[in-house]
């Protein structure tokens, strides 16, 4: 039953949308969470000491964060797994060759593609700069998440490389809540004005969220 499902496009369309309904739930909190950077240092560096401690002391020292993070890692590969196998399965099902290389996806797919590529880049890098530290451009301090956020935007690459990631973002999220929508069977005449301006809403919102982190430390109001 489980093998049929996951076979089948459907089920694999609907594995995209679960896993990508989750991510989209974990950048809503995230988001929100960066915005405290405009408290001070205190507050954000607290919440950060927060985000290990929550659940005492039922959970241990950084089970919490853990167990989000197990969640995470599975629905990215879920998704991308399935992104991937479905575009095979597109290439396969043409019995010919276009004869326009360009002509054989549409704007969306090729944007969801990319998106997608970029969007998986950015998150090895995001976690090698602000969680390890490795291709951190400061001295990197572990529990002092503020300053090496001001660290990273005060490059012009680190600026660059989240802004191109996050306008991708927005794009990924309007489009890909749009299909979960679809996929899950909420679409229907009435409702997609509604949905469409749901997902046009949030992906505004998580872009400029996110986006006002690293403007904040250009323009000196974070520093
Ligand atoms: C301007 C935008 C962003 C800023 C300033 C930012 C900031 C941070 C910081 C400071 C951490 C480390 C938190 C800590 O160690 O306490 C972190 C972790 C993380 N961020 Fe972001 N983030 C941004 C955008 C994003 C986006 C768009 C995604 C996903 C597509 C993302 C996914 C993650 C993940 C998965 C972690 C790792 C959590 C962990 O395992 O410790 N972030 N972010």
């Amino acid at each position: 039953m489980a093998r049929a499902m996951w076979d089948s496009s459907v089920g694999k369309k609907t594995v995209m949308a679960v896993s990508g309904l989750i991510m989209l739930l974990y950048l809503i909190v995230h988001m929100i969470g960066n915005l405290k950077i405009y408290f001070g240092a205190a507050e954000f560096n607290h919440y950060a000491h927060w985000l290990r401690t929550v659940g005492e002391p039922f959970m241990h020292y950084e089970w919490t964060l853990w167990l989000v993070r197990i969640v995470l890692v599975v629905a990215v590969v879920a998704h991308a797994t399935s992104a991937y196998q479905l575009s095979r399965r597109d290439i396969k099902a043409r019995p010919v060759k276009y004869v326009h290389k360009k002509a054989r996806s549409s704007y969306a797919t090729r944007t969801m593609r990319w998106g997608g590529i970029i969007l998986g880049l950015f998150i090895v890098w995001h976690i090698l700069d602000l969680t390890t530290g490795t291709v951190h451009s400061g001295g990197f301090q572990e529990g002092h998440p503020y300053q090496n956020v001001v660290d990273t935007f005060s490059t012009w690459y680190g600026n660059v490389i989240y802004i191109v990631a996050m306008l991708a973002l927005g794009l990924h999220i309007r489009h890909g809540f749009w299909s979960a929508a679809q996929t899950l069977g909420a679409g229907s005449r009435t409702r997609d004005r509604v949905l469409k301006t749901v997902a046009n809403v949030l992906a505004l919102l998580l872009t400029a969220g996110f986006i006002a982190v690293p403007v904040g430390v250009m323009t000196g109001v974070v520093s």
